[in-house]
């Protein structure tokens, strides 16, 4: 199967690492045109340094939403993604561990963050031909199972599964595809700190604790990589998939089928 891109448009945010930084390589390497969004300019020239291909970058923090409509104006946008997310850097469990003023941030960043590319970037979804066109929001396994580490993080994440239920239902008639891409555990900084605010005096290296919860927790028992969700994120965009809108597809190792 080959999928080609050529001649579209992709925004991405988060992506300058992890999982955003390996979808924005994917539509890359599937020929489309890549607008990368992040907040942290150093790790966007970074990731800048080791890509050909059509790559713009602009600096957003994704909770600002006037700089979003700004950079949104007047573009034409064939595909959003979405992969801009924090979590609260304290540990969640119990909840009571963590203070309401722990929410705030997490809801402007990993919830309004969503919802203000979303807005921002309708205008140039429905400008032109829409029928290929195709929305991607990083969700979790954490906004279906009820996550015992980071209760505010996986509340976003909850919330934004239904936005995107919503978004697929008022797109549908342009032909424009919404779904949510939920991973379980990858190695990249968001798990690393995940890891770190919830590690007591006995706890092992990272990779102990990733290993032991994935045998835990997951069937398959093993980490997911960045690079199956960029692969992931390019079909959904594709004519492969005309037909998906409205799915919450895990890509998890079997975890929420688990639970
Ligand atoms: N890593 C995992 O195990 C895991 C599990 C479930 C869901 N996810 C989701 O996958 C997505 C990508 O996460 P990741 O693990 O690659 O994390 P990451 O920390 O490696 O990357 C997140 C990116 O978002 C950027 N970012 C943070 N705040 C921002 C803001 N206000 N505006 C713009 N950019 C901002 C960061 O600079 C970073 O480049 C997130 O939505 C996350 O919730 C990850």
């Amino acid at each position: 199967m080959t999928i080609d891109l050529t001649n579209q448009q992709a925004v991405i945010t988060g992506a300058a690492n992890g999982i955003g930084a390996a979808i924005a390589k994917a539509f890359l390497d599937a020929g489309s045109s890549v607008l990368a969004l992040d907040s942290d300019a150093d790790a966007l020239a970074a990731f800048r340094k080791g890509q050909s291909g059509n790559l713009e970058t602009a600096t957003a923090d994704v909770s600002d939403f006037d700089s979003l409509k700004e950079i949104a104006a007047g573009r034409n946008v064939d595909h959003l993604i979405c992969a801009a997310a924090i979590g609260s850097g304290v540990g969640g469990f119990p909840f009571w561990n963590q203070s309401p003023a722990d929410w705030g941030r997490v809801i402007d960043v990993t919830l309004m963050g969503t919802v203000n590319t979303l807005h921002a970037f309708v205008p140039p979804l429905l400008s032109g031909e829409t029928d290929r066109k195709s929305v991607a929001i990083l969700a979790s396994v954490a906004g279906q199972i009820g996550s015992q580490t980071d209760p505010p993080y996986s509340a976003c994440k909850a919330a934004i599964i239904n936005f995107a239920q919503c978004a697929a239902k008022d797109f549908a008639s342009r032909g424009i595809r919404v779904n949510a891409i939920s991973p379980g555990m990858v190695r990249t900084a968001l798990s690393r700190s995940v890891f770190e605010a919830n590690k007591d005096s006995e706890a092992g290296s990272y990779e102990e604790w990733g290993i032991e919860k994935v045998e835990k927790t997951a069937p398959l028992a093993r980490w997911q990589e960045p690079e199956e969700f960029g692969a992931m994120a390019v079909y959904l965009a594709s004519e492969h998939g005309r037909n998906i809108t409205g799915q919450t597809i895990n890509i998890d190792g079997g975890q929420v089928m688990h639970s």
